[in-house]
């Protein structure tokens, strides 16, 4: 049995400076009809296990999701490799109803050799059903550019009310230094504007992942686009689909705490991590006088990241005050004249 790859927050933390590589690979991604009987994350260790020496043999990285009774796999590596796994699995009874929605030649995104996740949401097969049909008929017609944005649009569709698709409104990363603010804060402005939290959790398919929660709002009132607020666990940044899609988030909102090492602290993963996958986030630093300081700003600027300070005023600013204070910053992403994102020099 090949040695399991963890995926999950005990992971050696930087990955020994290796980068995602900038040369353009096939990408695909499908969806089929799961015929797990039984506990879907056992099935889930058992593909890997033996997915992992064939795919690395081959070349291939693959992120395997399970949602609502369907399999979403992405898929990048060399073309013919790609297609020999596809109709390897195409044969496999713990799935039917292939359905190729993305097939593509651009920038690598998968960083680890393997990533599994169970999504459990409270919509139906059905509700899937109907993004995947849309999706293939989308692929047949006018395709969506990204892999990354393929699967956002089956997992994390946008809120009926925003006015635009997926990438094409900004996405934006709420970290907090210490506790939990940055999900509390998310929860407060999903109950003050009255769109829905939508609520992912994700269960780690290797043996020492933890589970690791995300929730996001859709907030189509901000900017001229709309925004999306993804509340992530400091944890959840060493993982593997953290880092699949940190190129989709046009700035990372960082609240920051009291202890200043602690700041510093998340501050440094995070542009690791940043780094790792040669994207350009504008980092807005939320705190109150002292917390936004110029070390923070010369640690991030240093390393070439744009840095906006936002200054919270009062040590203990309740979630109200704080949303005040971030959400003008927040409505300046997507501005033409504010470009919040550019690629890594
Ligand atoms: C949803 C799903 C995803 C899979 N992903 C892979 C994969 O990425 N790589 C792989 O080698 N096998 C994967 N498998 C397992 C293959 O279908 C197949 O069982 C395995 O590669 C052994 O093939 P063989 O018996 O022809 O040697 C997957 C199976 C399922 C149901």
């Amino acid at each position: 049995m090949a040695e399991p790859v963890p995926d999950s927050a005990s992971t050696q933390w930087p990955d020994s400076g290796a980068e995602v590589s900038l040369q353009p690979v096939a990408r695909l991604v499908y969806a089929s009809i799961s015929q797990v009987d039984g506990p879907v994350l056992q099935e889930m260790r058992r593909i890997r296990d033996q997915a992992l020496p064939r795919n690395e043999a081959d070349g291939l990285k693959v992120a395997l999701l399970h949602i609502r009774g369907w399999f979403v796999e992405w898929i990048e590596g060399p073309e013919q490799a790609i297609e020999a796994l596809l109709s390897r699995v195409d044969r496999d009874h713990r799935h039917h109803s292939l359905r190729v929605l993305h097939r593509s030649v651009g920038q690598p995104r998968l960083f680890r050799p393997w990533i599994g996740a169970i999504v459990q949401s409270d919509e139906s097969m059905v509700d899937v059903a109907r993004r995947v049909l849309d999706l293939q008929h989308r692929h047949e017609a006018d395709r969506l550019p990204e892999p990354a944005s393929v699967w956002l649009s089956l997992c994390s569709p946008p809120a009926e009310a925003m006015r635009s698709p997926i990438g094409a409104f900004p996405r934006i990363m709420l970290l907090s230094a210490a506790g939990s603010t940055a999900f509390d804060l998310t929860s407060w402005v999903a109950r003050e504007t009255g769109q829905p939290l939508i609520r992912r959790r994700f269960a780690g398919a290797a043996d020492d992942a933890p589970d690791v929660e995300s929730d996001y709002v859709d907030l189509p009132d901000i900017g001229p686009a709309g925004v999306r607020l993804i509340a992530n666990a400091r944890k959840g940044l060493a993982m593997g689909m953290t880092h699949a899609f940190l190129p989709d988030y046009a700035a990372v909102l960082v609240l920051l705490g009291e202890d200043d090492s602690r700041n510093q602290r998340l501050l440094a993963r995070l542009l690791s991590a940043c780094r790792q996958v040669h994207h350009v986030p504008l980092i807005i630093g939320a705190g109150h006088g002292m917390a936004i300081g110029a070390d923070l700003q010369s640690l991030v600027e240093k390393q070439g990241y744009p840095w906006q300070a936002v200054d919270l005023g009062s040590a203990r600013a309740g979630l109200s005050a704080t949303w005040q204070a971030v959400a003008p910053a927040l409505a300046m992403l997507g501005r033409e004249d504010t470009a919040a994102t550019r690629p890594a020099g």
